[in-house]
């Protein structure tokens, strides 16, 4: 079964075929929702907002370990995260669908471990690299499949939030290598792969990243929820085909 984390523009599958709905606790707290079970396109998927269903959650108090936790214990065998990005390398253009390779993560007090507990070993997990190439292959192949274009790879930078960054902070990233940014990104990846459990991104550009092109002078929310409405309508037609 696929867990699909749905990020903003998208807290409902519209797709869904909700079965069962559970209420699930763990020993890291609530996770930010019910996970909804259902069906998309005959197969068995999890769902599950990461902002919540009413979008009340920040980046940075959204409870990634009991989020991954919850799916585990749901006995998923894959995690698809769809999340909203700036864009910072010049084809990253508002609208563009990015399946990422790579991660920086300048997030911090985040709970970024389920290892943390007093008297156990330490553990270090391979990170080398963060995202499930067979998963990858899946959604780009699926996105051909739906007639989307995807572009294949890319480094998301993760930052903090809840605010926007500003332009040097953009450049910043840029000359670090980044070519997309987003605040969910870690630890989500980070915890799916102590848990070993696969886990793959589909990241929706809303804007260009702060002091670039059309956000020069500042982005705008609406900018930003207008095109997610319609971008987060491809990535339904994206999701139906990795699960056909
Ligand atoms: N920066 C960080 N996260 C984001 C952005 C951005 O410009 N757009 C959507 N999520």
């Amino acid at each position: 079964m696929l867990a699909i984390i749905g990020g903003s523009g998208l807290t409902q599958l519209s797709n869904l075929d909700v079965q069962r709905r559970e209420v699930v606790r763990t020993p890291y707290g609530e996770p930010s929702g019910v996970l909804l079970f259902g069906r998309v396109c005959n197969l068995d998927v999890v769902f599950l907002a990461r902002h919540g269903y009413g979008h009340t959650i920040p980046p940075h108090m959204v409870n990634y370990r009991a989020n991954i936790w919850a799916l585990q214990q749901a006995g998923v065998t894959g995690i698809l995260s769809v999340a909203s990005v700036g864009g910072i390398r010049g084809d990253m253009a508002p609208g563009t669908l990015v399946v990422p390779h790579q991660i920086i993560d300048y997030t911090w007090g985040r709970k970024s471990t389920f290892h943390d507990m007093a008297d156990r070993p330490v553990v270090h997990i391979d990170f080398t690299h963060p995202y499930d190439p067979i998963l990858r292959r899946r959604l780009i192949a699926a996105a051909t499949d739906a007639g989307e274009n995807v572009i294949d790879g890319a480094v998301y930078a993760a930052t903090q939030g809840p605010r926007l960054e500003t332009a040097a902070e953009v450049d910043r990233l840029e000359r670090d290598g980044a070519d997309i940014v987003g605040m969910t990104g870690m630890p989500e990846a980070a915890l799916a792969r102590e848990l070993a459990i696969p886990y793959a991104a589909i990241s929706v550009v809303a804007n260009w990243g702060a002091g670039r092109a059309d956000s020069s002078e500042g982005i705008g929310f609406g900018t930003i929820e207008g095109t997610l409405q319609g971008a987060m309508g491809r990535v339904r037609k994206v999701l139906e085909k990795v699960c056909a």
